[in-house]
């Protein structure tokens, strides 16, 4: 399996299951009192750095963010903001779905091609390309 140091920059190549793995180690430290559904999300970007993030609740519940999300503003406050992959994965049995807020967040820093690894509790997974997922996101349009 692919080893990544503090900074984020990996020795190997990166599979499927390596991202799989790290979100589901991510997925330990998920703040979800709330729901008590814990959600790790692990990415990888052009640059070749991998983010991790997992759910963080909060009592006003909408306040609440998504694991997906997390990945990507640690991602884009280190300066990475093109994901080549994403890996997803919770407790549940099926398949674990990006919410519409994620892919929306996701729009800005995925291509049409962004491979997504969405997997089970038992890391079994389905891939989608990021177009799959969301074929059209919200644009603003100034004219
Ligand atoms: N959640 C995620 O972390 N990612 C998603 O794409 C969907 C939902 C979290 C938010 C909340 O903490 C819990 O799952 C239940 O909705």
């Amino acid at each position: 399996m692919a080893e990544v140091d503090s900074t984020g920059i990996i020795n190997g190549s990166i599979t499927p299951d390596d991202l799989i793995q790290m979100a589901l180690k991510v997925k330990n430290n998920a703040y979800a009192p709330y729901s008590g559904f814990k959600v790790g999300a692990a990415l990888i970007c052009d640059d070749g750095r991998v983010y991790t993030g997992c759910n963080v609740e909060n009592l006003s519940y909408g306040a609440t963010i998504c694991a997906e999300r997390t990945a990507i503003v640690k991602a884009v406050s280190c300066g990475s903001r093109k994901i080549r992959s994403v890996a997803v994965i919770s407790d549940s049995q099926t398949y674990t779905i990006p919410c519409a807020i994620c892919l929306q967040v996701m729009s800005e820093f995925c291509n049409p091609d962004t491979k997504l690894y969405l997997a089970n509790k038992n890391g079994q997974y389905v891939e989608y390309t990021f177009k799959e997922l969301l074929p059209h996101s919200f644009k603003l349009h100034n004219e």
